[in-house]
């Protein structure tokens, strides 16, 4: 097997466990309700980042939080692919206040209430596979944000 190949295998099973995992929330309608305490957890922890979002309504950041998750969720294997859209999306967020240092808050709020939700269908495994997948989009988003500078 090529390093190429043997790459690509590994990132289809880490897409599959962000994909599975996602899907047993979404299954139990607890999506809205996931959302939502994901940002009680941000804000409760992180008192400073209360001022990007104090004038947002809880329905708009479940419909933002939505999108940014299917990406995680469909998207991750292609991820190259969607480089035009991703880029973008980064220098977007420093319109919006955000700063380079908050993504990783960000990414840790996100995968500790996955694992509160999940409960007994966590692993590390799924956790290797979240945090691998947010971080992509992550270096994608801030390799916009140099390149445009
Ligand atoms: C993988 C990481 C992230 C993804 C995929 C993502 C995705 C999105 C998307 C799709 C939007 C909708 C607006 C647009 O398309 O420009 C958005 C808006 C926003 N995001 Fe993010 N985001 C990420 C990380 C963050 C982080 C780390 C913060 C701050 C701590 C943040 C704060 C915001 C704010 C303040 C808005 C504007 C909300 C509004 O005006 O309604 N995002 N994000």
């Amino acid at each position: 097997m090529t390093q190429n190949t043997s790459s690509i295998n590994k990132h289809i099973v880490q897409h599959d466990l962000v994909r599975e995992s996602f899907y047993i929330i979404k299954e139990r309608n607890q999506l809205d309700e996931f959302i939502e305490t994901f940002y009680q957890n941000l804000l409760s922890n992180n008192p400073t980042l209360s001022r990007l979002f104090k004038e947002k309504k809880m329905d708009d950041l479940v419909k933002k939080m939505r999108i940014a998750l299917r990406m995680m969720v469909h998207n991750w294997v292609n991820l190259n692919k969607l480089e035009l859209m991703i880029k973008p999306l980064g220098c977007r967020h420093v319109t919006y206040g955000v700063k380079s240092e908050y993504y990783s808050v960000f990414g840790e709020t996100l995968v500790s209430t996955l694992k509160d939700y999940l409960k007994d269908d966590w692993s590390p495994e799924i956790e290797k596979a979240w945090f691998d997948t947010y971080n992509q989009i992550v270096s994608l988003m801030l390799q916009g944000v140099n390149e445009e500078k």
